[in-house]
């Protein structure tokens, strides 16, 4: 089994060595954890498509300490800027036009001619980030296709032998992806709904949706991404007997994601849930309706990419 240790400072020493030699580590963010190298690395990116079993396809994230470290690794707009004063460091990130001068590795954006960008708010990447000096690429540190993981054993469960070391940071405050933006011309598209709402953004410019089948921009938005592996129902009030049922509000459920109907306490127990009932006896998982508004929207886009059948 992987390594998993507290983040202190003998274990930083240690993440900070093996990310120089080009080797993984799984690293808590105030989003979900995932799984890092070293960016400017094509080798060791290279070992977290081969961990996670990823599409090539499908680009990464990378993690940067600060916007001035941004605006090493891409061309940083007036909008792009102001965004980043407002949001960073925090679960937004930025698709951006890259520059050609960075020495970010080809494969962390696939061969795009934009790169993804966030700083996270979380001690444990910001110190490696620093440390290192360069930015961090870093998907969810979980099997392509299957559910993001919010603790330390849930990398463990999906990974195992493929992280040689999982920083333990408890669970993710969080506990759902980044919001990802395009930004372009003035305007802000949506690519993935997160903890920064619409609403948000749309006080800075005007937003669009992403087109569903949009290969550049959404090249990693396959359907699939966050299925357990077992059939999802969603909008259940009741359960059947070989369901397991995750509730919200005054639909308990067997698990429920908030007792309160709060959409923050359900986003961050959302992929711990439906790691509990892809881990049950039960068969198959039902889902209590969850409210389509601001952070809503955001937990009911995982629930349906969830209730998709994998095409694997
Ligand atoms: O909260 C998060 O964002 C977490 C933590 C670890 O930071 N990371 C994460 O990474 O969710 P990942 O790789 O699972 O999702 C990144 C998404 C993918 O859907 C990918 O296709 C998209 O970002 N993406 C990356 N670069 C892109 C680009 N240049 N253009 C469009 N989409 C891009
Ligand atoms: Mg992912």
């Amino acid at each position: 089994m992987p390594q998993i240790r507290f983040p202190d400072t003998s274990a930083l020493d240690d993440a900070v060595e093996l990310l120089r030699q080009g080797r993984l580590v799984a690293v808590p963010t105030e989003t979900v954890y995932g799984l890092a190298a070293d960016a400017t690395n094509g080798k060791a990116v290279a070992e977290i498509y081969a961990a996670k079993g990823r599409p090539s396809f499908n680009p990464l994230i990378a993690h940067v300490y600060d916007a001035e470290m941004a605006a090493r690794y891409a061309h940083i707009d007036d909008l792009a800027s102001l965004l980043m004063e407002r949001f960073w460091p925090g679960p937004l990130t930025l698709v951006v036009p890259k520059r050609t001068s960075g020495n970010l590795a080809d494969i962390v954006t696939a061969g795009l001619a934009t790169v993804a960008l966030r700083s996270p708010d979380h001690p444990v990447p910001r110190q490696l980030i620093e440390r290192l000096g360069r930015p961090l690429a870093a998907p969810s540190a979980n099997t392509s296709g299957r559910i993001s993981p919010t603790t330390a054993a849930h990398v463990a469960a999906s990974l195992g032998e493929r992280v040689p070391l999982i920083l333990d940071g408890g669970a993710c405050g969080i506990g759902l992806e980044s919001t990802i933006i395009a930004v372009a011309d003035g305007g802000i598209r949506l690519l993935r709904p997160g903890s920064v709402s619409f609403e948000e953004l749309a006080n800075f410019a005007p937003v669009s949706l992403a087109a569903k089948h949009d290969p550049i921009t959404a090249p990693g938005q396959l359907k699939s991404h966050y299925a357990p592996a077992k059939p999802v129902r969603l909008d259940a009030t009741t359960a059947r007997d070989d369901e397991f049922h995750i509730g919200f509000g005054e639909v308990a459920g067997d698990l429920n994601l908030s007792v309160a109907g709060s959409l923050t306490e359900a986003a961050a127990v959302l992929f711990a849930a439906l790691h509990t009932a892809d881990a049950s006896e039960r068969a198959a998982i039902a889902v209590a309706s969850v409210p389509k508004q601001g952070l809503g929207l955001a937990i009911n886009d995982r629930l349906h990419r969830a209730s998709t059948v994998n095409d694997k």
